[in-house]
């Protein structure tokens, strides 16, 4: 039997992308088609989702839902790889400039509940015949916007609907969609729904709670966040219901899209090269010098950074390590948008070592590929990291990762310890503890084996043979699917 999945997510590249959630509900859904499931994915009507797609057309009216009017489901394609996407059109809702969750001010749009509510009632319409023409199997929740799609689902089966089961994926456990009590009502769920079975938390709703709590099975996306996530430490106060669903969590590390993310093939840097070949990747580090106004030198270790600016990412280490990379001859390229102070903090940075520190704020996919590519390590030293990808992306690009050892970071990145050397599984940098001291160790071992020629090469090499593709993580999802509907 063929299984149909219907994803339920935010955002997809290349629709629309803030960050890897994107990546992933873009890149799984055609490598679950290479395996033999039949996906299809639901997002919420934004602006740039609409314009993307191919051969819009009407799948469903669903009526008045949430205070939206009258919400219509529409169903499109993703070219090129012909991926069915369904679109909740409710333009009251998703029809607003900008960014998909803050308004101009940077606040959550204070409807926020309801935006998301609607696309997870979407989700299980769509699963219980919507669309005459396809029906779910299983329905596959994506972070907290999708999260009320399992708790919609029990609550059409009470009233008579058939079961279908649903995975719900955390790729960040940070974000919880946590709203006042006050607007439960609002939700058009069953009024014991609100409780500590159900959907409240600590006295308000919580949609990822919902999630967790309804879902059939939960994943996450790497197996040592799979575990953090069940420790008081890392659970963001979800760890005691984690920890008595412990037997239905997988940890499923994200993969990369090499159609998208390889050097080989990308006709956005300004040179292409393989790990057979690299010798043109130095034209990328010229032009990134260029680009961003540092000095032209290809003997300056250059370390690039592509991130969200949240604490998370642990940049306020990487602005205390300044210092150690400029003394030492390196530079410093860093590509971001987020949190104010931290945007300061590293324009600040690159005011006193003007040609060494160069800071681009906004959100530039061109910028990010050059970067990836043009640079000689790529940073990602996150307080915690549920898997990351932009590791993944250096690592295809022989820009070695410098990394904390945590989450997904942990699972992809090898250190160039002296016995990892050895071995020959050395792939990176990687630090263990969240402090100065450890990051200045790495960027020191950095700076240490670049001196090395011949080892810094062999090691570039080996980060460019790893593979990291959709193909397994598609299985195991397959095997999920098939565990639930056995
Ligand atoms: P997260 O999802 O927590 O932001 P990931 O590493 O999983 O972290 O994914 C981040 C994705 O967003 C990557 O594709 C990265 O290149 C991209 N990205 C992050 N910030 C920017 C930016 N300012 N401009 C362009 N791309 C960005
Ligand atoms: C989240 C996480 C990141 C992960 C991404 C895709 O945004 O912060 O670690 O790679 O989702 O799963």
């Amino acid at each position: 039997m063929t299984v149909c999945v219907l994803h339920v997510a935010a955002e997809m590249f290349p629709l629309l992308k803030t960050g890897g959630l994107a990546d992933v509900a873009g890149a799984l859904p055609p490598a679950q088609s290479r395996v033999g499931t039949d996906v299809r994915v639901v997002l919420p009507g934004f602006p740039s989702v609409l314009a993307g797609l191919s051969d819009l057309q009407p799948a469903a009216d669903l009526g008045a839902a949430f205070g939206a009017g009258e919400v219509r489901l529409e169903r499109g394609v993703l070219k090129p790889h012909g991926v069915v996407v369904y679109v909740v059109r409710a333009d009251s809702f998703y029809d607003r400039p900008g960014n998909p969750y803050l308004d101009a001010a940077h606040r959550p749009y204070a409807d926020n509940d309801r935006r998301f509510a609607l696309l997870g009632l979407c989700a299980a319409r769509i699963a219980t015949g919507a669309d005459p023409a396809w029906r779910p199997h299983i329905v596959h929740a994506h972070d907290w916007h999708a999260g009320l799609a399992p708790a919609y689902l029990r609550a059409f089966e009470r009233s008579g609907a058939p079961r279908v089961p649903s995975v719900m994926t955390v790729h960040n456990l940070a974000y919880q969609g946590v709203f006042p009590a006050s607007h439960f009502g609002a939700l058009h769920l069953p009024p014991d729904f609100f409780s500590v079975e159900g959907v409240e938390f600590y006295g308000q709703i919580s949609f990822l709670k919902a999630g967790l709590f309804y879902a059939d099975r939960i994943t996450t996306v790497s197996p040592t966040y799979a575990r953090e996530i069940q420790t008081e430490a890392q659970g963001a106060g979800l760890h005691g219901l984690l920890q008595t669903r412990t037997h239905d969590i997988s940890g499923i590390l994200n993969g990369v899209d090499y159609s998208i993310w390889s050097p080989a093939a990308d006709d956005v840097i300004a040179s292409r090269y393989t790990a057979a070949k690299p010798s043109a990747k130095s034209k990328c580090k010229t032009a990134l010098q260029e680009r961003m106004g540092l000095a032209r030198d290809d003997d300056a270790l250059l370390f690039g950074v592509v991130s969200r600016l949240t604490e998370q990412k642990g940049l306020d280490l990487l602005l205390s390590a300044v210092p150690d990379i400029v003394q030492r001859g390196g530079q410093l390229v860093v590509l971001g948008t987020g949190d104010p102070a931290l945007e300061t903090g590293l324009k600040n940075a690159a005011a006193a070592h003007p040609g060494a520190v160069a800071v681009e704020l906004g959100f530039d996919e061109t910028l990010s590929h050059s970067i990836i590519a043009g640079s000689d390590i790529v940073m990602v030293p996150s307080r915690f990291e549920p898997c990351g990808l932009t590791q993944l992306y250096a690592l295809a690009y022989g820009s070695l990762p410098l990394v904390h050892r945590v989450g997904g970071l942990a699972d992809t990145v090898v250190d160039c310890s002296l016995e990892n050397l050895a071995d020959e599984t050395a792939t990176g940098f990687v630090f263990e503890r969240f402090e100065r001291a450890g990051i200045v160790a790495a960027i020191r071992r950095a700076f240490a084996l670049k001196s090395r020629r011949t080892e810094w090469k062999t090691v570039v090499k080996r980060a460019m043979s790893q593979n990291f593709g959709w193909e397994a993580a598609a299985q195991r999802y397959a095997d999920v699917y098939d565990e639930l509907l056995a």
